[in-house]
């Protein structure tokens, strides 16, 4: 392991100074499920028992129900219909249902469909889908444990959480940050901290670390405009490179007009060649497909 930190702009580091405004953003969000707590605290124990993350979740019998409803849609493929949490465990394993758990409980709360966002919502849960399959699928071609390609998963699809604070907070604004953005031809976390003192890799980091997210979450998030050369993160690096595959191909929309070279390197420590690279491109479009459902109950979520 070797590690060269080169910050790209102090903008993507940790949050020093707060504006109030986001704050005040922070402490309004939708209160999130009380067993999110719960299971984060059991996801971060070395083995996660699964009759205790079956006996969690049905604490909250409406996550319950969502989860359920996830682990039925076509993007298991689960040939049978599955009734209980406990027969989910069986067929996807624990991690996957825990992560399921996990992401359920965070999207019902960050899927805000507001009426004036900048950013065509359907379009933004698209690119951080998209990026969420394209971590796992790119995991999985470099044979990653069975059992951890749904971190993978999970942290693609929160990467980008912030832009979701920032929006709530002032979407007129937030429009202001992406032309600029687009027109100047700067990342949109550098237009973001010249709008509201903060990029969305520093407001999603005051999200992580409000919901009480496992540290390497944490980090995706709030890294993932970063040059962080450590080969150890293998996670992080994942979703900087899909991250910008996927802006590369417009599989959905980020917002951010910029592909960052810097990825390129982390291509380079990462073990990653171009021939899975290839095969991640040519593979996400049809993955996002056969996971519409998700964006569909991810989008009913929102609407409760
Ligand atoms: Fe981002
Ligand atoms: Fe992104």
């Amino acid at each position: 392991m070797f590690l060269v930190k080169k910050g790209l702009n102090d903008l993507t580091q940790a949050a020093s100074h707060i504006p109030r405004e986001i704050e005040n953003a922070v402490e309004n969000m939708p209160a999130i499920s009380p067993v999110l707590g719960k299971i984060n605290k059991i996801a971060q124990e070395m083995e996660t028992s699964p009759r205790d993350l079956v006996k969690i979740i049905m604490l909250d019998p409406i996550l319950t129900g969502k989860v359920l409803k996830l682990v039925n849609s076509s993007f298991y493929g689960l040939t049978q219909k599955v009734q209980t949490l406990a027969q989910a465990v069986v067929y996807l394993g624990v991690n996957t249902v825990k992560n399921l758990a996990i992401s359920t409980a965070l999207l019902s709360t960050v899927f805000v469909r507001e009426k004036q966002s900048p950013l065509d919502p359907d379009e933004f849960w698209r690119h951080c889908l998209a990026t969420a399959l394209g971590s796992k699928l790119l995991a999985k071609l470099m044979k990653v444990d069975k059992d951890d390609l749904e971190s993978y998963f999970i942290a693609g699809l929160l990467h980008d959480v912030g832009k979701v604070l920032l929006i709530r907070t002032d979407p007129a604004r937030y429009a202001k940050a992406l032309s600029e953005s687009r027109k100047l031809g700067v990342t949109l976390a550098f237009a973001e901290a010249a709008h509201f003192g903060i990029s969305h890799t520093q407001a999603g980091g005051l999200l992580a670390r409000r919901w009480k997210l496992d540290p390497f979450l944490i980090s995706v998030i709030e890294d993932h405009h970063s040059l962080v050369l450590d080969t150890d993160r293998r996670v992080q690096n994942m979703v900087v490179v899909v991250n910008n595959l996927c802006k590369a191909t417009r599989a959905g929309e980020s917002g951010n007009c910029v592909v960052e070279e810097m990825a390129d390197d982390i291509v380079m420590i990462s073990g990653l060649n171009d021939d899975m690279l290839n095969t991640a491109a040519d593979s996400i479009p049809e993955e996002v497909e056969k996971a519409a459902d998700f964006l569909t109950l991810i989008r009913e979520q929102g609407d409760e």
